[in-house]
């Protein structure tokens, strides 16, 4: 039985687990979706990606979860709070990658915010980021629909990224005003 985790107008979040292999291959093994990856990523490779996020499950209580159409079912991608290591400090990012297909509708920016609006509200956190490339011009748009402001840029994956946050405290004060 899949967990559902956040349900948005249009979608529903829920763990990963090993029977989306075949859906998250749509995206690893998309060069045009992978553009800001090392590569593309096997069976294999998309397998140990699932290890790896039932493993934040564990330890953290979240990481990426599959995004799918709340009405049909349909796979579109996948969307959650990443654990991070930012400059010898562990952060949480909101990670998102959707199939081709899902693009342009606006569901990594729903997605995006009904995680930042769980971090906040469920999990307390004081701080959530996102790393875009500095170059992913679609995933630096998703952080800024979703309130994110760029603090600077690092290197990080042996590239350049952009260190976007927003914090707790910034939300709290603008209920305020
Ligand atoms: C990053 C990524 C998720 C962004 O996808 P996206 O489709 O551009 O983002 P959204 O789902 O938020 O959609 C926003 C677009 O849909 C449009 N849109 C259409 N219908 C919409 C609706 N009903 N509601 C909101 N937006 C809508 C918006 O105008 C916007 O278009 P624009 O950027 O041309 O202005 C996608 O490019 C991706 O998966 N890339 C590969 C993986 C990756 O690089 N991930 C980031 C790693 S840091």
């Amino acid at each position: 039985m899949r967990k559902i985790v956040i349900t948005t107008e249009r979608l529903t979040l829920k763990e990963m687990n090993h029977d989306h292999v075949r859906d998250l291959l749509e995206i690893f093994s998309d060069p045009e979706a992978m553009t800001y990856y090392p590569s593309t990523k096997n069976i294999q490779e998309t397998s140990e990606w699932v290890d790896w996020t039932i493993s934040n499950y564990k330890k953290y209580g979240v990481g990426l979860w599959i995004v799918e159409d709340k009405k049909s079912g349909e796979f579109l991608g996948q969307c959650g709070i990443v654990p991070q290591e930012v400059e010898g400090s562990l952060v949480m990012e909101i990670g998102y990658l959707f199939a081709r297909r899902a693009w342009g509708h606006g569901y990594a920016t729903e997605a995006a915010l009904a995680c930042k609006h769980f971090g906040f509200e469920q999990m307390n956190l004081p701080k959530i980021v996102s790393l875009p490339d500095v170059k992913n011009i679609p995933s630096i748009k998703v952080a800024e629909r979703i309130g994110m402001k760029v603090e600077k840029k690092i290197h990080k994956w042996g590239k350049d990224v952009f260190v976007y946050s927003v914090s707790r405290s910034s939300l709290e004060k603008n209920q305020c005003e």
